[in-house]
């Protein structure tokens, strides 16, 4: 479904700021994977996934989602196919516009004379009350008025309206309190796993990477330096995680989202 291949990213070539934070990354995902990506600050985790999104092109390799080579595809372009959600729960929406609009723009219907009817509405309500946050009988609100975890759940929702062929999610729970960031991952766990939906999901969370999902890749200086799946992951625990980090890194796995939480 994914596929990566020999991929390398340079910031700020030739200058004294150069940073190298790809090196040589390559990964084969298959369809309907759901993999959560764990690693150290500046790792190169966001950026595996800003190069995935298009955000910047890469140096060297390629890209090929379901079959398209997307490596030289403008970021907007892949975005119709890739949905993605940031630590920020106020990326993703629009504040100023009521969640019905933002559900509206969500599932394409924007042109100049394009309507909510009230048969959107009643797509919205039942999209809505799948969430269980009580957002369908606020659909007249503005967004700005949510909640952090409303929000999140919000873009959650907008970003799977049209089920992707990717789903992107970098520390969309780090910046919530930890019962909402619970609630929040219940909810990416659902939409999912009803969908079959292929997600790459980087968390500073130990244990929710070991438990989501099928496979957990550990990132360090630009590499992936641990690739765990089927039984082997089924046993494996986040002392582990901790010790095979140390033993391959050579230092302690040290994340101030992991010390934050
Ligand atoms: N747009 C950018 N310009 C320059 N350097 C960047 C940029 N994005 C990331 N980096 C650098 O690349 C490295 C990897 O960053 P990032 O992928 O954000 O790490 P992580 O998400 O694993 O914490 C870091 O050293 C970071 O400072
Ligand atoms: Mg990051």
């Amino acid at each position: 479904m994914l596929k990566i291949d020999h991929i390398s990213k340079v910031f700020n070539k030739g200058t004294v700021n150069e940073k190298q934070a790809l090196y040589d990354i390559s990964l084969n995902v298959a369809k309907g994977d759901f993999i959560s990506i764990i690693g150290s600050n500046g790792a190169g985790k966001s950026t595996l996934l800003n190069a995935i999104s298009g955000v910047f092109p890469v140096d060297e390799g390629s890209i090929v989602l379901d079959g398209i080579d997307i490596t030289d595809m403008a970021e907007h372009k892949r975005s119709t196919m890739i949905g993605r959600l940031f630590q920020d729960p106020m990326k993703g929406s629009a504040p100023s516009m009521s969640i019905e609009d933002n559900l509206y723009l969500a599932s394409g219907n924007n042109g100049w004379f394009a309507k909510i009817t009230a048969k959107d509405k009643k797509e919205f309500r039942e999209r809505l009350s799948l969430l269980n946050m009580g957002l369908e009988d606020r659909m007249k609100n503005p967004v700005g008025l949510l909640s952090g975890g409303q929000r999140q759940a919000l873009t959650l929702l907008m970003a799977t309206y049209h089920i992707p062929k990717l789903l992107l999610l970098d520390e969309h729970t780090a910046a919530l309190d930890p019962a909402t960031a619970e609630k929040v991952l219940d909810i990416t766990k659902k939409v999912v796993s009803e969908n079959n939906i292929t997600c790459l999901m980087i968390t500073h969370n130990m244990q929710s990477a070991l438990e989501l999902g099928n496979r957990t890749i550990m990132m360090n200086d630009g590499r992936i330096i641990y690739d765990v799946s089927g039984e082997e992951r089924t046993h494996t625990t986040v002392a582990d995680l901790l010790n095979l980090f140390k033993e391959k890194a050579g230092e302690n796995l040290t994340n101030d989202r992991m010390l934050l939480s």
